[in-house]
């Protein structure tokens, strides 16, 4: 297990270039089962959670090679295996966006129940539900879900819960509706430009999707689809995680590959905090040069602010000048890194789903611990800033969905470096 060494203080400048989107592309690779013929998809980034996907696909048949440009290229090639079992799904949640094209294309699908995470509970009941209102019949045997039908049918289906719309599971629902018959509506649908990504995929592929987007998708079944080329879009939350880089060390930077308007509540609140977030042709630049503001952010389903930048604004906001209020309603215990961050001399107190923040002078550097990706991204932002050394550990947190975030941070002048664990100890 690798730990990041991080000396803080030096302010970040220079350009860097925003990856693939992680949450794009795992989805879209699991659409590939969907196809006949060769898929070649562009800026799928190289990380660990994408390295396990192509595990599990091709223990599913099918064939995936990496180009020597970067492109992924799949293919299936046997159909037989329908099973995604609990080591690779434990490991990797997103492994669950098989299910509905496993189901759609091969009538069946086995897939390991994800069981709790760092975060919270996060059940796939909607998905389960999605798919039986396709007409799946789905039993629970010794903790795999196991889904049979021999052609699914077009539904009307409502697919909000608790804390709003799911992405993962409305990824599911469309993708198994695009080979159903009939006509699906998904009404309460999530939102987030992931899913419209995946639906541009599968309509580039001959799938016939409508209203992507927006909370009621429509999706007119159609008998087959066929591999195409395809662009990721770019990683709104590395691009929000870099966002912040900057403005918590006051530097400017330069950010090429990243969509503003994937990004609106989050440049709102940054713009609140007091950094300045422009369009510079191709490029964003995000700079500031004073004490930040305190503001109150309140995690929500796209467009609102993204759950998965929560734990990045809160290291923000720790050198506010003044009390910040952050609610987080989409994983109301996703607060693991509150304690770490603590550790750095940060005051936070935590009420249920909310936390108070009141702004400090300076954080101090200390060995943290990495519990989940976007908390261990807090922390390497924190250890940005923080006085004197501060030591990550369990970086394969964060290995998980920043590509490279090391060496990217370093060539903008980061002090960071990755020690293997043989070196610390
Ligand atoms: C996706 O997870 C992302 N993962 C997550 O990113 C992200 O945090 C999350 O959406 C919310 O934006 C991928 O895209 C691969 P949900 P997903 O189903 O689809 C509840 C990261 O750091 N719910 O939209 O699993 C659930 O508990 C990760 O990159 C149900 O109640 O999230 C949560 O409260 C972590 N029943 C809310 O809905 C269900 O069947 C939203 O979850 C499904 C979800």
């Amino acid at each position: 297990m690798d730990s990041f060494i991080i000396n803080g203080g030096p302010r970040l400048r220079g350009r860097a270039t925003i990856s693939g989107s992680k949450n794009a592309s795992l989805p879209i690779m699991a659409a590939t089962l969907l196809c006949e013929g060769q898929t070649v998809l562009r800026g799928v980034p190289e990380l660990a959670d994408v390295a396990a996907l192509i595990k599990l696909l091709q223990k599913l048949g099918v064939s995936v090679t990496r180009q020597p440009d970067g492109a992924l290229v799949l293919q299936v090639e046997d159909e037989m295996d329908c099973h995604a079992n609990y080591d690779l799904v434990r490991r990797m949640r997103a492994s669950v966006c098989v299910m509905g094209p496993l189901l759609g294309k091969r009538g069946k699908a086995q897939v390991a129940m994800p069981g709790g995470c760092a975060i919270g509970d996060r059940p796939i009941n909607l998905h389960i539900m999605g798919l039986r209102q396709l007409g799946a019949e789905a039993e629970l045997i010794g903790g795999d879900v196991y889904l049979r039908s021999k052609r699914l049918t077009g539904a009307e289906i409502f697919l909000g819960g608790p804390f709003g719309s799911t992405v993962t599971g409305t990824a599911n629902v469309m993708m198994a509706a695009t080979v159903a018959r009939g006509r699906t509506v998904i009404e309460a649908a999530a939102c987030e430009p992931e899913v419209v990504d995946l639906a541009n995929f599968l309509n580039k592929c001959g799938a016939r999707i409508e209203g992507h987007g927006t909370p009621r998708i429509t999706i007119d079944g159609v008998s087959q689809l066929k591999g195409c080329e395809y662009q990721v879009i770019p990683d709104r939350i590395e691009a929000g995680t870099f966002m912040m880089a900057s403005a918590i060390t006051n530097g400017e930077l330069r950010l090429s590959n990243c969509r503003l308007e994937h990004m609106l509540a989050v440049v709102d609140r940054l713009r609140a905090v007091g950094v300045n977030i422009e369009k510079e042709d191709n490029e964003v630049v995000v700079s500031s040069a004073r004490r930040l503001e305190p503001v109150e952010v309140t995690t929500q389903t796209y467009p609102g602010f993204p759950t998965d930048l929560q734990a990045q604004i809160m290291a923000l906001l720790c050198l506010a000048d003044g009390n910040s209020i952050i609610s987080e309603r989409i994983y109301p215990d996703r607060f693991l890194h509150v304690a770490e961050l603590g550790r750095m001399g940060a005051r936070l107190r935590r009420e249920g789903p909310t936390v108070m923040v009141e702004g400090v002078k300076r954080l101090t550097g200390a060995p943290v611990m990495a519990s989940d990706l976007r908390a261990s991204a807090a922390l390497v932002l924190a250890g940005l800033i923080a006085k004197g050394q501060t030591r990550v550990n369990r970086v394969y947190h964060i290995d998980r969905g920043y590509e490279r975030i090391d060496e990217k941070l370093a060539s903008i002048g980061a002090d960071i470096k990755r020690v293997p664990q043989s070196d610390e100890e």
